[in-house]
């Protein structure tokens, strides 16, 4: 097991909040509940989405919120629980399978690895995508 880094080089990096500040996973779980999507900056600085589970955890993955169709970022719909991009009207479930086209694939994915200091970090997904078996996963 090779830990994380702490942000600047290698492969992680910090999930950072709003305000640019890294977000660490004890505070952020004060304030974002069961069920939570919400944005933060992601790898290269894409809008991802850090979930909240049912039992009140974070998901092992974080959402790159670039629609795959011409790039809007797509908004979480809670009462309809999937992804509604305003664009041109592509869908995305709960765990950003792509489920209505014109996007042609899934919102593609990062993993959420929380450091011995308790920072939310991104690693890159390069395994293959869990939700539709494709290995290697296209935004590799
Ligand atoms: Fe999202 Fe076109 S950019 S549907």
């Amino acid at each position: 097991f090779v830990p994380p880094s702490a942000g600047g080089g290698g492969a992680g990096q910090p999930a950072k909040d709003a305000n640019g500040n890294d977000i660490k996973k004890g505070e952020w779980l004060k304030t974002h509940l069961p069920g939570d999507y919400s944005l933060t900056q992601g790898l290269k600085g894409d809008a991802t989405y850090l979930i909240v589970k049912q039992d009140g955890s974070l998901t092992d993955f974080g959402l790159n919120a670039v629609c795959t169709h011409l790039g809007c970022v797509v908004p979480w719909n809670k009462a309809e629980n999937k992804f509604k991009c305003p664009c041109h009207g592509s869908q995305y479930n709960a765990d950003g399978k792509v489920i209505r086209g014109p996007a042609p694939l899934s919102l593609a994915l990062a993993h959420v690895v929380v450091t011995d200091s308790d920072v939310v970090t991104f690693t890159p997904w390069t395994e293959a995508d869990f939700r539709t078996g494709q290995n290697p996963p296209w935004w590799k």
